[in-house]
């Protein structure tokens, strides 16, 4: 479980600077905000990881709560407000 936590913080990570580079791409206007959303999140896969190393079960049922909550919102709510600026550089 903590290789999967680590390949999550990772490709967490690899994701969300990928969206970030496109950001700074398109100087898409809500990068900042949007950039301190995926900070915490980072931050706080980060502490799901030190919290592990204690609690195991404990931390595992909450990281994946805290996952499926926070992408399917993620994706539903911040991620849909650059859609019309990705869409004006050609991204569908
Ligand atoms: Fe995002």
């Amino acid at each position: 479980m903590e290789h999967i936590i680590k390949e999550l913080a990772n490709y967490g990570q690899y994701h969300l600077a990928n969206e970030e580079k496109y950001f700074d791409k398109f100087d898409y206007v809500e990068a900042d905000a949007h950039k301190a959303i995926h900070k915490k999140y980072i931050e706080k896969i980060s502490d799901f990881q030190e919290k592990f190393k204690t609690s195991k079960i404990k931390t595992t049922f909450e990281l994946v709560d805290f996952l499926e909550d926070w992408w399917i919102g993620h994706i539903n709510n911040i991620d849909k407000r650059y859609t019309k600026t990705f869409n004006e550089h050609g991204f569908y």
